[in-house]
Formats: C-alpha cells, sequence, structure tokens
C-alpha cells in the first residue's frame, strides 16, 4: 500500500452510520490515509475491503488498547498527522438521580477517553513537531440545559481541555483544533435509548419522565444535519494548512452560539420552555 506523501488520520469511533464513519470517509475521499477504530471491528465492516482504511478495535476507556493501537499504527506508517477523538457516549438524566456510575461512565468516555489517546500521540507529534489532535465537543456544552448535565459537562471539560491543549502544544508545532457539532444524524438517539433504558426509575422527576426521554433523540429530528454534510464542511476544516481553533457546524449549531452570548435570564428561560420544565 502507498502511503509516502498520505495524511495518516486515526479516528475513534467509526462504526457504521456515526459521525466517526462519515468523517472516515470524507477523509479518504481527500486522500488520507484512515485509520478507522471503533469498539468492534464487525462494527465497521463496510470498509473492509477499501485499501484507503486500516481498521483496528479501539476501546478509549482501556489504556492497553489506546497504547497497543497507536504502537501499531506508529510502527506500521512511521507518524500520525491527525487523531480525531470523535468517540463518545449520551447520559440523559436528572443530577440529582443519576447513577454516579453512569456519570463516572461517561466521563471516562469522553474526556479520559481523548486524553488517553492524546498523551498516547503526543510523544510521536513532538519527534516531529508535526500533528492535529481534533476533539469533537457539543453545542450543548455551550448552554447547557436539564436532563443532560452529565453529557453536556463531560463535553465542556473536554473542549477546555482543548483550550489549555491547544496553547500548551503550540510550541512544538501541534495544532489543536475543537470541532463542535450541532444536531447531526446518527446512532447517538439509539445508543443513548440503551443507556437509558438501564436507568433507574427517576423518583423525584417521575412526573417528567417524558421529557427527560425526550432529550435522548432530540438531535435525531427530521432537521438534523446528514453526517455526510458535517463531515465533507469539518474535514476540509481540519486539513486546512492554518485549522480553525474551533470549528462548529450543522442544524442548531447558530442558534446555540447565540444562547451562548445572552444573559443567563434568556438562556434559561428558553431551555425551560424547550425541554419542557
Ligand atoms: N449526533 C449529534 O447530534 C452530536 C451532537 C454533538 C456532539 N456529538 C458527538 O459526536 C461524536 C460522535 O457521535 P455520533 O453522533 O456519531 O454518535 P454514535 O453514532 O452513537 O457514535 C458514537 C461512536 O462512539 C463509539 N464509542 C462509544 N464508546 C466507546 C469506547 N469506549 N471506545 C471507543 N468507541 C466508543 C461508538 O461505538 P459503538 O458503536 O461500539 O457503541 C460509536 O462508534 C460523539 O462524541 C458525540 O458526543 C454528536
Amino acid at each position: 500500500m502507498e502511503f509516502y506523501g498520505q495524511q495518516v488520520v486515526l479516528i475513534t469511533g467509526c462504526s457504521q452510520g456515526g459521525i466517526g464513519h462519515a468523517l472516515a470517509r470524507s477523509f479518504a475521499d481527500e486522500g488520507c490515509l484512515v485509520v478507522a477504530t471503533a469498539r468492534s471491528l464487525s462494527s465497521m465492516a463496510y470498509l473492509e475491503d477499501d485499501p484507503r482504511f486500516f481498521l483496528q478495535e479501539l476501546d478509549v476507556v482501556s489504556e492497553e488498547s489506546v497504547n497497543e493501537v497507536v504502537s501499531t499504527v506508529v510502527e506500521k506508517y512511521g507518524r500520525i498527522d491527525v487523531v480525531v477523538n470523535n468517540a463518545g457516549v449520551q447520559c440523559v438524566g436528572p443530577l440529582a438521580e443519576v447513577p454516579l456510575s453512569a456519570l463516572q461512565h461517561t466521563f471516562d468516555t469522553n474526556v479520559y477517553g481523548p486524553m488517553r489517546l492524546i498523551q498516547a500521540v503526543i510523544p510521536h507529534m513532538v519527534s516531529r513537531r508535526k500533528g492535529k489532535i481534533v476533539n469533537v465537543g457539543s453545542v450543548s456544552a455551550l448552554s447547557p440545559g436539564p436532563w443532560s448535565g452529565a453529557y453536556t459537562a463531560s463535553k465542556a471539560a473536554l473542549q477546555a481541555l482543548s483550550d489549555s491543549l491547544r496553547l500548551e502544544l503550540k510550541p512544538f508545532g501541534i495544532n489543536v483544533i475543537t470541532v463542535v457539532p450541532g444536531a447531526i444524524r446518527s446512532n447517538i438517539g439509539n445508543s443513548g435509548l440503551v443507556g437509558y433504558n438501564k436507568m433507574p426509575e427517576w423518583k423525584l422527576y417521575k412526573p417528567f419522565e417524558a421529557a427527560i426521554r425526550a432529550r435522548v433523540t432530540l438531535s435525531q429530528g427530521p432537521k438534523s444535519t446528514p453526517s455526510e454534510e458535517f463531515a465533507k464542511k469539518t474535514v476540509s476544516a481540519i486539513l486546512k494548512k492554518n485549522p480553525p481553533a474551533w470549528f462548529s457546524s450543522g442544524h442548531l449549531s447558530v442558534i446555540f452560539a447565540i444562547l451562548y452570548y445572552m444573559p443567563i435570564v434568556v438562556r434559561d428561560f428558553v431551555l425551560r420552555k424547550a425541554m419542557k420544565l
């Protein structure tokens, strides 16, 4: 396989139908060599026979799994040019009752997962004085509302880590890009429901059950942006010589950006209406 001159891009969470899957295809369409990873190879079977992809199992909550994949890729290609921390899980439930174990799992996947991979690739990128680290956040962190506090807080933490990393890694020639999707069509609603169905029965918040459950699939309405469209724009921003520090796109992304600058009283009013509280 020819890979000289091609950018080597490692992406987490590339299961079929999700944003990672669409990003993998868009990077490949731009001539990159894509290391597409997911917890299970079977969820990436659609990429199996395409030589533009090197498929690896990678679970972001396992340091061993992360280190093994990074070593394999560096050994095979001699470098990793771009890392995309895309894997993520939702966690919906009122903060007063959501099990701490669910909160911990959310942070382990959405915050410590990216940090595991970032710490594993930094030595290689520093040695080449080159590299791009992309962290996928969420517009929900711009205006945190009810029912998804654990998820939103994890994305806010990731976005804050990105800001510090961008400054800390600048002396080493590494760019850090925060990608902030709006509502993008993917499996997030269905996988979120699997997690939500494992939640205990709400006590204090029983009267809000319908509104809480509806939060799980909120991003998957008829106006959600197709993941391919989002991925094409995102990849073109990431591959720029001087990529932006922040790239947000997709349905509702403008509304959330405006809400971010609104007085808290206005944000609370809008979110209470939207979340039926
Ligand atoms: N869709 C949206 O509207 C939206 C909006 C804002 C932000 N985002 C963010 O975009 C990213 C992609 O989400 P998506 O919408 O494409 O959802 P998705 O279709 O559910 O994809 C999530 C991916 O993350 C993987 N994953 C979960 N836990 C993992 C772990 N421990 N190790 C490795 N992979 C793991 C999933 O693998 P399995 O298939 O094995 O579960 C799946 O491939 C997430 O970070 C999400 O928070 C999405």
